[in-house]
């Protein structure tokens, strides 16, 4: 097909052109002595990414997944409890982790829809006396149901039950596009990837541990090893990876967390949160259509779920983007398979971009059925972002003495 394909699946995202280039180097050698300059770059410019002065960051050669299953083995041992939410395919599927590696799950069912329960982890907490609960887990951005929830106020739960487990977060979707907190929400792992916020292909596993994470892990006894974090903070200390690292993925990385210095981490979590509410405008005011995500406190900024009317498979709407018009949309997951498309709205985005995606959607959905009125959604989406600007007015002054010089 001519032209390009536009990719709004929630991850992975649109690589920067100056990403794609930094990444096309020769092979090196990952012993060199220049090497540490790469590594430590990486290390300390993740740091800001995860807010966080005390944690180590670490990167896994492996995906979100492989980060999921390091903080498990590193911080439990084998049969140890762990409380999780259950709100969409992702927190399935890392519960489903859990027991595959025999550990004890309660799972809080949750309706999809819906964020993380904070009176009931708060209940169950409380009333874990004995503290058989060794890890408290919870996916800030469930991105099958574009769903974020409050992670502080988790946190709160737990130190309201004055409850020593340890918080993992699974930030795959969120780190780099909305705000995460290492430090301050006291999150003891986080853990993400390279292809989302970090607009990187898919490859690397990007994670945060907290020292508590790190004790804990001296004593865990549940097996693990490729994935160990003690090996990789001890080589990672001398500048090194303890084993081959993807090198042209440090350097795309590298420029990644430049560009992402460069606009300004507040910037970019207010830009996707501009450009989140002109894709809610097409959908709401322009389509009429409703959100996968039960209520305003819950919509994601990086990822739209937006659900069909009845009679309409999603899985259509999805197929005839992608067919005819070059457009690739996230599909309905597990569950909500047929019953919604998801738009992802992360990475290295524009208005433009966006509106590219929304007419594609709109054109598919008309084809395959659904009654949505021709030009509706993006011109809401346009409405919405002429009248309203990326950076708040404070931050925009600037720009504005800019645009009028
Ligand atoms: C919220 C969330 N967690 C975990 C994962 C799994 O990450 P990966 O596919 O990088 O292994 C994803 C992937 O999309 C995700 O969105």
């Amino acid at each position: 097909m001519a032209g390009r394909n536009f990719l709004f699946v929630p991850g992975p995202t649109n690589v920067p052109d100056r990403v794609l280039r930094a990444m096309v180097v020769p092979m090196e050698d990952h012993r060199s002595p220049i090497f540490p300059e790469l590594a430590r770059a990486c290390l300390s410019a993740l740091k800001p990414i995860f807010k966080t002065a005390t944690g180590s960051p670490i990167l896994f050669p492996s995906s979100g997944t492989g980060c999921w299953e390091a903080a498990l083995t590193n911080c439990l041992n084998t049969g140890d409890k762990v409380l999780i939410a259950r709100y969409g395919q992702f927190s399935h599927l890392w519960a489903d982790m859990c027991t595959r590696l025999g550990f004890e799950v309660e799972i809080l069912e949750t309706p999809w829809g819906e964020g993380a329960p904070v009176e009931r982890y708060l209940a169950t907490l409380a009333a874990d006396k004995t503290h058989r609960i060794k890890a408290v887990l919870l996916c800030q951005n469930e991105t099958a149901t574009g769903v974020t929830s409050d992670v502080a106020a988790v946190r709160q739960a737990i130190d309201s039950a004055k409850h020593p487990a340890l918080l993992f977060v699974d930030s795959v979707s969120a780190l780099a596009s909305i705000d995460f907190r290492m430090d301050e929400w006291g999150v003891d792992v986080c853990v993400s990837g390279s292809q989302k916020g970090l607009m990187l292909p898919a490859g690397l596993g990007v994670t945060c541990v907290s020292q508590k994470a790190l004790d804990a892990a001296k004593s865990a006894t549940a097996r693990r090893c490729y994935f160990d974090y003690s090996d990789m903070v001890k080589s990672n200390a001398t500048g090194y990876f303890p084993y081959t690292p993807s090198i042209p993925m440090l350097y795309g990385l590298r420029e990644s967390l430049a560009m992402l210095a460069e606009e300004g981490l507040e910037n970019v979590f207010q830009r996707h949160s501009y450009l989140a509410a002109g894709v809610r405008a097409a959908v709401h005011e322009g389509w009429k259509l409703k959100l996968c995500a039960a209520a305003p406190k819950w919509y994601s900024d990086t990822v739209s779920a937006i659900m069909v009317p009845e009679g309409i498979n999603g899985a259509e709407v999805i197929a005839r983007a992608f067919r005819r018009y070059n457009l690739a949309l996230g599909a309905g997951l597990s569950k909500v398979a047929g019953k919604l498309f998801r738009i992802g709205h992360l990475g290295d985005l524009n208005e433009l971009m966006l509106l590219g995606a929304i007419a594609g959607a709109e054109m598919a959905m008309l084809d395959v059925g659904v009654k949505v009125e021709p030009g509706s959604g993006v011109a809401a989406a346009q409405n919405y972002w002429r009248k309203n600007s990326p950076v708040s007015e404070v931050k925009s002054a600037g720009s504005k003495a800019g645009i009028a010089a």
